[in-house]
């Protein structure tokens, strides 16, 4: 290869279809004639199988080597079918169900030539104001690491190459979850002791589940951009943990080595990005790559051509594994078919029922009884929006369709019952614009007056035998450049809240979005927290506010009352006084309105018996957890059974509670099951920064176990020697 070959492989350009996005113009690179020229390795936002062809056929055809390109898109959760939002799978705690949801997902991306997603997103958060809450797993590494894993399973299936599948990339590498105030794309600073026990594990069980790829962040992590970041791209990934995939930066994430103070020109950009252990630049095409700098900085010795094989051979070696020298067109008519499978609705559908999160059910007001129901009073903007329901990250042109919560309350209720709409108040309104309104051009939300829709909708709440009010934000204001600085329900939305309560009816909510939204003193008979649902919102919805499917998920992060507590975690260290931790301001305590793990059932559940098998061992050995659970209500449902443990003493300060182990298991009325949990020596390691090191300290252990992080079911055990 010559070094202009070597140098292209590194290229990944977006293909926006010349729209401008974000005010950058899209198209000062010709693609196709930059493809024919050898110029690009891989490109992403193409989702059409025919343009893929065409921009494949340019590449296979028209240069010297003929090396295919890869495809690469953000298949976050679904592409034609859409599942719930990831932080909505995590709350499901119920990693099967994150697998089948990224096979799906997988599914329709491989059959439309997509080769490569960038996700999952295993960002964790301590903070709601920061947007991309919404694609990651919450606040917890233990919940977040299984849930990385399996959706590196899901995308991949067994190795990458599978059919149907394609190659993971999990992001962003690493610690964007902790933007300094939640603002997105403000730098991090994180200590080393926070990146090992908190921020890095989650990367490396989705390495250890077998991902091909990592993207790097943007940030500067302790003031070294993540792109250029030596430390992380080469010490810890390679070195340590053995990576042997490729490594893309974020969009522009080289280029923007020149802005960030590390370069002082593209070149210099791509050639620090290279050493630190970069292999491919992604960038919007307003200018050439920085990459196609590297050709003159081999010839004039600045940077080793060895550095260059490098990454060009992860580059190949992905494209021989995804078999696109032989295989590199995809088949229209096939992609129909795939998109179309009923089968990845039902897997839709059923990861809503098991992410909804139920906060509040006063006087058992959910489930519905459908058969006394005779009028049915639907509120709230989001209520009737099928776009809404999909959450970000959701592109139309791929076409995806949503059921809506009142389509799905119609379908359900409608023939027994009257089910009747309002939007009550208008659409909320950011005060900047997103990015996504210039990819997504979304349909413009019609103006209403809100003094006649306001009264309508109090008209239809009195006449009613119970209202559903959906509230929370549309998809724009949650993602990617959405932080905010507050947890109120943005617009008119508490008012109308306050007001139909007021009236004395029943109030259902349904939260749709992600932040833990402060009601104030508003108090909803029931409160349901669905997400962004996805494809089957609404069908799922309906079935679980009907008992027809029961909630059994469990908050991925603790609901903290306002924003001013962020960054917050359940799982702190006990300071000096301990006692004190929930009222550490004058003003308001902070401890969570609801804790990490807290989710409610139609049904109850008990914890009795809780012993180990030994009450000492040495370091290196196991300890057994073992417990009963027995269903103390009257309907089958689902628990989801949490490990929580607490080191009295150690070379470190050690967290009040961790979340270890955890399990979802569907019990009966009545029924009552042993369960039990092993907790390794792995388990009780961690990483100490007095020592600079993992360790294992000799101490003794509380463990509890139970439904939530305040668990009260409670053993111990002892590491001896
Ligand atoms: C975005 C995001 C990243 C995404 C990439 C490509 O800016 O930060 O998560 O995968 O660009 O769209």
């Amino acid at each position: 290869m010559t070094l202009e070959e070597k140098a292209g492989q590194l290229v990944q350009y977006f293909d926006f279809g010349g729209a401008t996005v974000a005010g950058a113009d899209t198209t000062g690179v010709d693609l196709e004639t930059a493809i024919a020229k050898g110029d690009v390795g891989a490109m992403l936002f193409v989702t059409d199988p025919a343009r893929i062809n065409e921009l494949q056929r340019i590449a296979v055809t028209k240069t010297r080597l003929k090396i295919p390109l890869l495809f690469g898109f953000d298949v976050i959760h679904g592409l034609r079918t859409i599942m719930p939002v990831p932080i909505g799978v995590a709350a499901s705690w119920d990693p099967d169900i994150a697998e089948k949801g990224q096979a799906v997902a997988a599914a329709e991306a491989r059959a439309v030539g997509i080769h490569w997603t960038f996700a999952p997103m295993v960002d964790i958060t301590l903070d709601p104001r920061w947007g991309r809450m919404v694609e990651g797993a919450g606040e917890d590494p233990v919940l977040g690491s299984a849930m990385a894993a399996a959706q590196v399973r899901g995308f991949q299936g067994k190795a990458i190459g599978e059919p149907g599948h394609v190659i993971a990339g999990p992001k962003h590498f690493v610690g964007y979850g902790a933007s300094l105030g939640g603002r997105d794309y403000d730098e991090v600073d994180l200590s080393e002791n926070q990146l090992r026990n908190t921020y890095l594990p989650p990367f490396k069980a989705a390495i250890d589940a077998g991902a091909g790829n990592i993207m790097s962040a943007y940030m500067g992590l302790n003031g070294v951009p993540a792109a250029a970041n030596h430390w992380l791209l080469t010490e810890i990934l390679r070195k340590e943990w053995g990576f042997k995939g490729f490594v893309v930066s974020d969009a522009n994430g080289v280029n923007s080595l020149e802005p960030q103070g590390m370069a002082v020109d593209q070149k210099q950009a791509a050639v620090r990005a290279l050493e630190a252990g970069m292999d491919l630049a992604m960038s919007v095409p307003s200018g050439p790559s920085p990459m196609l700098g590297l050709v003159d900085a081999v010839r004039k010795g600045e940077l080793d051509e060895q550095v260059l094989d490098d990454a060009v051979r992860r580059l190949l070696e992905a494209k021989f594994r995804m078999g696109l020298f032989e295989n590199p067109y995809v088949d229209p008519a096939k992609a129909a078919k795939v998109l179309e499978d009923p089968e990845h609705r039902r897997v839709a559908r059923l990861a809503a029922e098991r992410s909804a999160v139920l906060l509040t059910n006063d006087a058992g007001l959910l489930p519905l009884d459908r058969k006394a129901l005779k009028s049915i009073a639907v509120l709230g903007p989001l209520a009737a929006s099928g776009q809404d329901t999909l959450g970000p990250w959701v592109f139309p042109a791929n076409g995806p369709k949503a059921i809506s919560i009142l389509e799905g309350l119609r379908t359900k209720l409608g023939d027994g019952a009257k089910v009747e709409y309002a939007t009550g108040v208008a659409w909320p309104t950011r005060k900047n614009r997103s990015f996504f309104d210039d990819i997504n051009k979304p349909e413009p939300r019609l103006p209403v007056d809100e003094k006649v829709e306001f009264a309508k909708a109090l008209d239809l709440v009195k006449s009613s035998d119970v209202t559903v009010m959906v509230l929370g934000e549309p998809q724009n204001m949650e993602g990617e450049s959405a932080s905010r600085s507050d947890l109120s329900l943005p617009g008119e939305q508490q008012k109308l809240l306050e007001a139909a309560i007021a009236t004395g009816k029943p109030v259902v909510v349904v939260l749709m979005g992600v932040r833990p939204f402060n009601l104030g003193d508003a108090r909803p008979g029931a409160l349901l927290e669905a997400w962004y649902p996805g494809s089957e919102g609404g069908t799922a919805v309906a079935n679980l506010l009907v008992g027809d499917a029961v909630p059994g998920g469990k908050l991925p992060f603790s609901w903290i009352g306002s924003a001013a507590q962020a960054p917050y975690t359940y799982s702190f260290l006990p300071s000096h006084q301990p006692a004190g931790a929930d009222t550490r301001y004058w003003n308001e305590d902070n401890s969570p309105t609801w804790p990490f793990g807290y989710g409610l059932s139609y049904t109850s559940f008990a914890y009795d018996d809780v012993k180990v098998d030994r009450a000492a061992i040495k370091r290196g050995e196991a300890v057994t957890v073992s417990f009963v659970l027995r269903n103390t209500g009257a309907r089958v449902g689902d628990e989801v059974a949490q490990l929580y443990l607490h080191q009295r003493t150690g070379t470190s300060s050690r967290p009040v509670r961790q979340l270890k182990k955890f399990a979802r298991v569907t019990l009966k009325p009545g029924e009552s099951r042993r369960m039990q949990f092993t907790l390794s020596a792995e388990d009780l390691r961690y990483w100490s920064d007095a020592t600079k090191s993992w360790i294992q300290d000799r101490s003794t252990f509380d463990i509890w176990v139970g439904g939530n992080s305040q668990a009260q079911a409670t053993t111990r055990f002892a590491v001896v020697e």
